[in-house]
């Protein structure tokens, strides 16, 4: 019997079933699904310890499939789905319940893009957080000039970007919705009202940030009354946000942006002691945008992701893209590991993508597109000629730079790499052939570590993010030229987020939805488990159960543990720097076949694949 069996959706559809995830056994109670409309129906879920990385089956489902990074979030979109609700449906419950679940990654304080093809064409939604209109330049210098320290930039009111998650999932839902905004919150209200057990991971992630107990709401909620974090399966309740939840789903976006709430959250952002500027104007003003996907060809694919403000697909595809332009690999897999023969182009191709990423790409609203269109960057002829960088010894740390496309000189200077972390992804597709690709964010474990709760005496609330650190901290480089993602009032910062929808370049059908946490890695695990699944036939659970490399164009970084001594010497040997650390991806994917859709979910995290 495969594991696709063991786990078989349909069987766990049926009535009451269980999946066994990290750390978590969720027994499905079903769905009910009523006349007159949608009514969620709240699973048992029984924690257990949660180890770093848990084996998962790999899932295959026959018609609509959810994959998302924790249980009771795929667990809601899989009821949404079951009662008749669209891909984006679906994707608005378990955004609302991560909220909730896994708020050290995701919530409603932060920003998300959204991919959703709605069966015939791909949409691009923004909902990144803005810089406030306060917000300039200076944001995270010292007096001196110097850039902040990273941790006191995050924790802190002034790391604080205006949200765009909610207003962007309004008009997405405006516009392919088919079940009521309202019902949509029933899963992540049920659950703040009743409780809903600590996760191991939400554990382990309150345990590393000690921090976020200097912010009180936060301490009163996720720590017990002796400082310590509540621990996994204690059933927390979160009045506070089930209040917010409720108000949104009743009056629409304004409840959160316009009001009391908007006034909360103004508050905790200026009433930090390192305070940002932000104001209820930049929350009332705040709108997402629908933006041009980008859609690039790559081998019998069309690969849809999201533009800039997000140098996701633009530097995933210029790394996918010079690997293709370079001699096939034969062999790219050996055991489940990544060979030295895939490894080295990858890592080679990653450099020279990064180089281009820290030189051109921000956001649109403010910085022009070399040669006056993204796709110069990924234009077969500046793909081709950047393989031709691709030598057999590696260029090694720093040694590639930015090149030319759009052959148009500019005056930008790159971008120093700085550190990226957390955030959430979810795929959906839908019984009716829609579906989406959604990477979410709050930034750092925990955003900023500011708790606001829309200024209620009850428990609980949600977190705000840190996105404004996705900024570049300095505005320019020593010579005076200005750094393509520097603060500017009402800009949206740079992201790595990479969600991905692929289709087949000759019939247009859709064959996959996939993305990942993980800051600037990202790119890198989006990249290996797209070319694992769709070029060298992996499954995708296969494909996100892979070993991890990532490079930003120094330092190489392998996931510890999980490579050969061999591997790593044989990288030293051709001139990379390696070191080994954790590299905690967050995959999700889901993939079209003759047989279902087959889904995988990180082994790595607590996610799981649900679907009929
Ligand atoms: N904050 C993660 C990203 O936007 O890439």
């Amino acid at each position: 019997m495969t594991p696709d069996n063991i786990f078989s959706r349909q069987r766990l559809a049926r009535a009451i079933a269980f999946s066994t995830c990290a750390g978590m056994t969720l027994w499905l109670s079903g769905v009910a699904v009523a006349q007159d409309g949608f009514h969620y129906s709240a699973p048992a879920v029984a924690p257990e310890s949660g180890s770093g990385y848990e084996e998962k089956p790999g899932w295959t489902t026959s018609t609509f499939a959810v994959a998302a990074a924790n249980p009771l979030a795929t667990d809601a979109g899989y009821q949404v789905l079951k009662a008749g609700g669209s891909a984006i449906d679906a994707a608005i419950a378990v955004q609302m319940v991560l909220t909730l679940v896994e708020p050290q990654s995701s919530g409603i304080g932060g920003g998300a893009f959204l991919m959703l093809f709605d069966g015939d064409q791909v949409h691009a939604y923004d909902g990144r957080e803005k810089a406030p209109m306060g917000a300039g330049e200076d944001l995270f210098l010292d007096q001196e000039g110097n850039p902040l320290d990273f941790t006191a930039a995050v924790e802190s009111g002034r790391a604080v970007g205006v949200p765009g998650t909610i207003k962007m999932l309004e008009a997405a839902h405006q516009a392919y919705g088919k079940l009521a905004w309202k019902d949509l919150f029933e899963p992540a209200i049920t659950l703040a009202t009743e409780g809903f057990p600590v996760s191991p991971r939400l554990y382990q992630s309150l345990v590393s940030t000690p921090s976020l107990a200097e912010d009180a709401i936060a301490r009163h909620y996720y720590f017990d009354d002796a400082g310590n974090p509540l621990a996994a399966g204690t059933v927390l309740k979160n009045p506070a946000l089930a209040e917010i939840l409720t108000r949104i789903s009743e009056e629409g976006s304004a409840a959160f942006y316009q009001g009391d709430i908007a006034e909360d959250l103004v508050a905790r952002v200026q009433g930090h002691e390192s305070p940002g500027s932000m104001t209820l104007d930049d929350l009332s003003s705040y709108e997402a945008v629908e933006r041009d996907a980008l859609c690039t060809p790559w081998r019998e694919y069309k690969v849809c992701g999201f533009p800039p403000p997000s140098s996701g697909h633009l530097t995933m595809m210029q790394t996918l893209g010079i690997m293709a332009a370079l001699p096939e690999v034969e062999v790219p897999v050996h055991d489940g590991v990544p060979t030295v023969d895939w490894l080295h182009p990858f890592l080679e191709a990653s450099r020279l993508a990064f180089a281009d990423r820290g030189r051109y790409i921000g956001d649109p609203d403010f910085v022009e597109a070399p040669g006056g269109d993204w796709n110069t960057m990924l234009a077969p002829d500046y793909l081709a000629s950047r393989a031709a960088l691709v030598s057999e010894q590696s260029m090694g740390s720093g040694g590639a730079k930015p090149g030319n496309p759009g052959e148009v000189q500019t005056a930008w200077a790159s971008q120093p790499n700085q550190p990226e972390h957390g955030t959430s992804h979810i795929s959906i597709i839908d019984a009716d052939g829609q579906a989406i690709a959604m990477t979410t964010t709050i930034e750092q474990a925990f955003g900023s570590r500011i708790m606001a709760n829309g200024g209620s005496e009850l428990a609980g609330g949600y977190l705000l993010n840190n996105e404004m650190t996705d900024f570049s901290f300095t505005a320019q480089d020593e010579q005076g030229n200005p750094i393509a993602n520097r603060v500017e009032p009402g800009k949206r910062p740079r992201s790595s987020m990479s969600p991905t929808l692929v289709f087949d370049n000759a019939s247009g059908d859709l064959v996959a939805s996939l993305g990942s946490p993980g800051g600037a890695a990202i790119i890198h695990y989006t990249g290996e488990a797209m070319d694992a699944m769709l070029h060298w036939g992996l499954s995708p659970q296969e494909a996100l159960n892979l070993p991890h490399a990532v490079t930003l164009g120094d330092k190489v970084y392998l996931e510890e543990g999980r490579f050969p001594q061999s591997t790593i010497n044989d990288l030293e040997g051709l001139g990379h720097d390696v070191e080994t650390q954790e590299l905690v991806s967050g995959l999700q994917a889901l993939r079209v076949t003759e047989e279902g859709i087959q889904g995988g979910a990180d082994p790595r995290r607590e996610g799981i694949v649900m679907g009929d």
